[in-house]
């Protein structure tokens, strides 16, 4: 049986360890599957809480848990954070992370290059890597390979494969089926290795050939995930902007998009929002440039995709500045419930969420805060858990700022002169109209007049 070895056992390499284990020819599993996290606490953490076998936090997916305690109690997962476990790999997914330091304004490019280094002075001949991180165009062939070949060749190894495919799984309750029913994007270094991606990503996901895009560089791949969250990052800055004027002019910003949306071209325009969060949004547009000038050691600018970047960044202060423009008085230490606090609906990811914003903006502001979020429960940023149910009439502000599932038919017994205030269109037009009209409260529901 051939021996896959992952690399970072984060959002994408747990799921990515999970499938692999999983893979069947009939009733029989197709490899042997091994995870590495770091030896650092973190990674310890990691690598113990899934010997304990439970499901780990990160999964909020019911199709994921049950595949992945079938699993477990198949002893399918085994996980370590032993180097060694690269040596007999024949194939490698490498799924750690490549950071972008925000202070020094640079992708963390040496430290992603280590965990290059240790796989590249382990790994035996004929090894497949399959690098799934996102990195800055450029970054596999002008400084892994050359890498990787240096460090071999000390060994007298000469041949390996290698592809970049990134990942397109999104954290919450589609982690299963974003991970197995997406188109996949395939970068070679030679036909042959495209050819055994191809093949593992058959047998992992069944994946048919017509649903994999060959490259037959790893930079069109590298560049293909950066201008995809990019567009997506540059749509959402961009109506941040409308979203301002219409703010300030007393426009009806969301009937105005719904009026444009008519169009089949304009469809899927994007709606304003309290922030953009999560882990890959936040930096992968600033990818670009560092692509030029930490890789390419070219001149190009993306000034379209770094603009979107800080747009987005100063999108919830700008906010809470005007809500606080508009409502001092009744936000002024007041006891305040947060409604949802990770980063998008349906998921316990709270990475670089806006709620961490907006929390830090109302406690300068003297608010007393808490925050309801039965999904994450406990939230790193505060240290504290989500009030309970019976609690929530308790409050003077509330704050709706993630559309989870579970708030559609969350009913709340606000207390008279309470301020609500929907920042996600968490609400909807029914609910805001009852809220509007009644002259018990006050209210405010981002893009829109009422
Ligand atoms: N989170 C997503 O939804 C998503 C989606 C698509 C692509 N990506 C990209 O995939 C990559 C991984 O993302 P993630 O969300 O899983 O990140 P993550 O930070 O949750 O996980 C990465 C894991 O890799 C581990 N790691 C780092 N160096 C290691 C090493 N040398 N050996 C073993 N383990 C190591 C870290 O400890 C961490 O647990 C990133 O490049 C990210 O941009 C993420």
């Amino acid at each position: 049986m051939k021996k896959i070895v992952i690399q970072g056992l984060g959002y994408v390499g747990l799921a990515m360890m999970t499938f692999c284990a999983g893979a069947r020819r009939g009733k029989k599993y197709r490899y042997n599957v091994v995870g590495i996290e770091k030896n650092t606490p973190k990674g310890l953490k990691i690598v113990s809480n899934i010997n304990s076998g439970k499901a780990p936090e990160i999964v909020d997916d019911k199709k994921f848990s049950n595949f992945y305690s079938k699993l477990i109690k198949d002893k399918r997962i085994k996980v370590s954070t032993n180097n060694s476990e690269y040596l007999k790999a024949d194939i490698i997914f490498v799924c750690s992370n490549c950071d972008f330091n925000f202070t020094k304004n640079k992708v963390e490019i040496e430290s992603y290059i280590k965990n290059i280094e240790q796989i590249s002075k382990k790994i035996k001949k004929d090894c497949l890597l399959i690098i799934q991180s996102t990195l800055p165009p450029g970054t596999t062939k002008k400084i892994l390979i050359p890498l990787i070949k240096k460090n071999l060749n000390l060994r007298g190894i000469k041949n390996f494969y290698l592809c970049h495919s990134f990942e397109r799984i999104t954290p919450g309750k589609d982690y299963y089926y974003s991970m197995r029913n997406v188109e996949r994007i395939v970068g070679g270094i030679n036909k042959e290795s495209i050819k055994i991606t191809k093949k593992i990503f058959k047998d992992i996901f069944g994946l048919n050939s017509n649903k994999i895009i060959e490259f037959d560089t790893p930079t069109e791949s590298e560049t293909c995930k950066i201008i995809e969250n990019s567009y997506r990052a540059t749509n959402i800055a961009f109506i941040e902007e409308w979203r301002k004027f219409c703010s300030n002019n007393n426009l009806d910003l969301e009937k105005i998009l719904n009026s444009i949306r008519q169009r089949k071209t304009h469809s899927n325009i994007m709606r304003s929002g309290i922030g953009v969060g999560g882990y890959c949004l936040t930096k992968d547009p600033l990818f670009a440039k560092a692509s030029s000038k930490q890789i390419l050691k070219k001149k190009f600018d993306f000034p379209i995709s770094s603009r979107a970047v800080e747009i987005n960044k100063k999108m919830t202060p700008d906010i809470m500045l005007e809500i606080k423009k508009k409502f001092s008085k009744r936000l002024l230490r007041k006891k305040v419930l947060l409604i949802g606090v990770s980063y998008r609906e349906d998921t316990n990811d709270t990475r670089y969420a806006p709620a961490e914003k907006v929390f830090n903006f109302l406690k300068k502001v003297g608010c007393k805060l808490s925050f309801y979020d039965p999904i994450v429960n406990h939230w790193s940023h505060t240290n504290t858990y989500s009030v309970e149910k019976k609690y929530l009439k308790d409050f003077e502000v509330y704050v709706y700022l993630t559309k989870h599932q579970l708030f559609k038919n969350l009913k709340i017994a606000y207390k008279n002169k309470s301020l609500i205030l929907d920042l996600n269109h968490v609400l909807d037009k029914k609910k805001r109209l009852e809220i509007s009209k009644n002259k018990k409260y006050e209210s405010y529901f981002i893009g829109s007049k009422e």
